[in-house]
């Protein structure tokens, strides 16, 4: 009996025991598997808070996009590409932002072929380069063009946006299941496919999802469907951003349009947002962005790199439905971010001329900036180090860019070359708070202010900026590739600059056309340069070149940088009294 029980009670420990050790060995296991999981995902491209502003992490270091995005067709035939990748590196470009097309990738359903994808990445390798591919699947510039024959045949399986008079748009609708589900696969087949081919080199860094989704010429689909939709009660995600206060999560145009409707806190969409183009926008909005954060979802289930959506700015003193309407514009961006928790990034393509105040806009917590298109004209030099260094943005990128055709002497290409040098310093920089970009204030119509600017540069100096806007450059409407033709024909000074404060009494200017004078912020001490160190590119490379000094400092009073090609100083400022 004894024998027998402690027969069974050393059986019954062993089993305990070996119950205990499995245990052990399958929490090792998975800690050592969600570890490992742990790495890949820290090892993938990803954001990530660094201090004062969000940057994009590359290979464990911070990565600044010094982009351009290509032509639309540029990248639809290996032949349309050819010599493409070399000249955008001699224009110091690091990162192309290249389309991917749906058409292309899936002619017929279910069968995918990415060849022109791999042919894409491998010429970046080829050069050195990086990209960010943009997802040209359902919508492209609102319509459906870019969706395979397939799709765009089947009206009944992948309907239309209908019109208030019952006619139809060239916009699939976002409240069909099939085609979410179509892009939806084909947008995964994508992403499952980027992880085998470049999931080690990530020399994709990040994907754009749709491109600049939004609704014209009605503010809202006006299909049955849409309509049954329209009566049932708005989500309590999206009711939650008004109702959990503190004005800050909210924009106030968002805010304002939900007020002016009775600030209700629960209903219909109609009851809370009101039965006009303004609350149908909002309507617009959620349901894009419930479908893309879904296609974000499915891709980032396969290879979870850092997705992004990118925003058709609308002309001031429209209405919701005469510009492309519920994309993630700036008094929209509560509406996405609280349908879209996928998307890392809502960023603005800035083709208007006041790009401070735009970029401004999408400064809010929780979203990086990154500019993925822009104006290709003498301006994108400022803007770029605007961005970067007064908006903390994680990169900039001009659309068109292999059109610029004076490679070598191109403003934007000289300010890439120096931002590339110094890119390591800007983004520890950046973190700190320690850049200033420098603009003269410019509006929305290309109005200009380019009157002086005192900016205080630390806690002992303040700057005196002047910018040499008085002298507009020769306007060449050729440069401004805006579609809007309110646009053509303008031109602006293209002086502006960045700085980098590297100590107390020291720092690093980059820039053109632009005039400093340093001051003491102590009313009874005087500031002077103590020295300054000119660099210039020289074989490909920024290396010091003279000490500024007599006129070209008007006696160590002032730092000119001459308009028309980038200069660097190194400064050191210093006090007397
Ligand atoms: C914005 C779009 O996103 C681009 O693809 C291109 O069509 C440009 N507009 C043209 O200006």
């Amino acid at each position: 009996m004894r024998s027998r029980f402690f027969q069974s009670d050393w059986r019954s420990r062993a089993a305990c025991r070996s119950a205990w050790l499995s245990l052990f060995l399958s929490l090792a296991l998975s800690a050592t598997a969600n570890a490992a999981e742990a790495t890949a995902a820290a090892s993938l491209p990803h954001l990530q808070r660094s201090g004062d502003v969000t940057q994009l992490i590359v290979d464990q270091r911070p990565f600044l996009i010094l982009g351009g995005e290509l032509g639309n067709s540029t990248a639809s035939s290996p032949e349309a590409l050819s010599g493409i990748f070399p000249k955008l590196r001699r224009l110091h470009v690091n990162t192309v932002l290249s389309p991917v097309y749906w058409e292309l990738i899936e002619r017929e359903e279910g069968k995918f072929d990415f060849g022109l994808v791999d042919h894409v990445i491998d010429e970046a390798r080829t050069s050195g380069m990086r990209l960010v591919l943009l997802w040209f699947g359902a919508w492209k510039n609102s319509v459906s063009s870019y969706a395979p024959a397939w799709v765009k045949l089947d009206c009944k399986r992948f309907p239309r946006v209908l019109k208030r008079d019952g006619s139809a748009v060239d916009i699939l609708s976002p409240l069909a299941d099939e085609t979410l589900a179509a892009d939806g696969a084909a947008f995964a087949a994508l992403m499952r496919h980027l992880l085998e081919y470049d999931g080690d080199r990530h020399t994709v860094l990040m994907v754009q999802v749709e491109n600049e989704i939004g609704m014209i010429p009605e503010a809202r689909d006006h299909s049955p469907t849409a309509d049954a939709a329209l009566a049932r009660p708005v989500p309590k995600e999206l009711m939650d951003r008004f109702t959990r206060g503190g004005d800050d999560a909210l924009s106030r145009d968002l805010r304002d349009r939900w007020q002016s409707a009775g600030a209700k806190t629960s209903g219909s969409w109609v009851e809370v947002f009101g039965a006009n183009a303004d609350g149908e926008e909002v309507f617009t909005a959620w349901n894009f962005a419930k479908y893309v954060n879904d296609v974000a979802r499915r891709g980032k289930a396969e290879y979870a790199l850092p997705m992004y959506v990118n925003c058709a700015l609308n002309r001031p003193g429209r209405a919701p439905g005469q510009y492309p309407s519920g994309g993630p514009l700036p008094h929209l961006i509560d509406v996405w971010r609280a349908a879209a928790p996928q998307l890392d990034m809502l960023s603005p393509d800035v083709y208007f001329f006041n790009f401070a105040d735009m970029t401004e806009r999408y400064r809010v917590p929780g979203n990086a900036l990154f500019v993925p298109e822009a104006m290709r004209s003498p301006r994108a030099s400022a803007n770029a180090m605007y961005a970067i260094a007064q908006q903390g943005a994680i990169g900039f990128s001009p659309f068109a860019i292999e059109a610029i055709d004076d490679v070598e002497t191109n403003l934007l290409g000289q300010t890439y070359g120096a931002l590339a040098q110094l890119a390591p310093q800007i983004l520890e920089h950046q973190a700190r708070g320690e850049t200033i970009g420098l603009s003269p204030k410019t509006g929305y119509d290309g109005s200009l202010d380019d009157s002086p600017q005192t900016i205080a540069l630390g806690e002992k100096y303040t700057l005196r900026v002047h910018f040499a806007g008085g002298k507009r450059g020769p306007i060449d409407p050729a440069e401004i590739t805006s579609g809007d033709p309110a646009m053509r024909g303008r031109n602006l000074p293209p002086s502006g600059g960045m700085i980098l404060r590297t100590g107390p009494d020291e720092f690093t200017l980059v820039g053109n056309g632009l005039t400093i004078i340093p001051d003491a912020t102590d009313r009874a001490m005087q500031a002077g340069l103590l020295d300054v160190e000119e660099w210039t590119a020289r074989d490909g490379k920024w290396q010091p070149r003279r000490w500024l000094n007599g006129d070209q400092t008007n006696q160590g009073r002032e730092l000119f940088l001459p308009m028309g090609s980038i200069a660097m100083l190194r400064v050191r400022l210093y006090q007397y009294h």
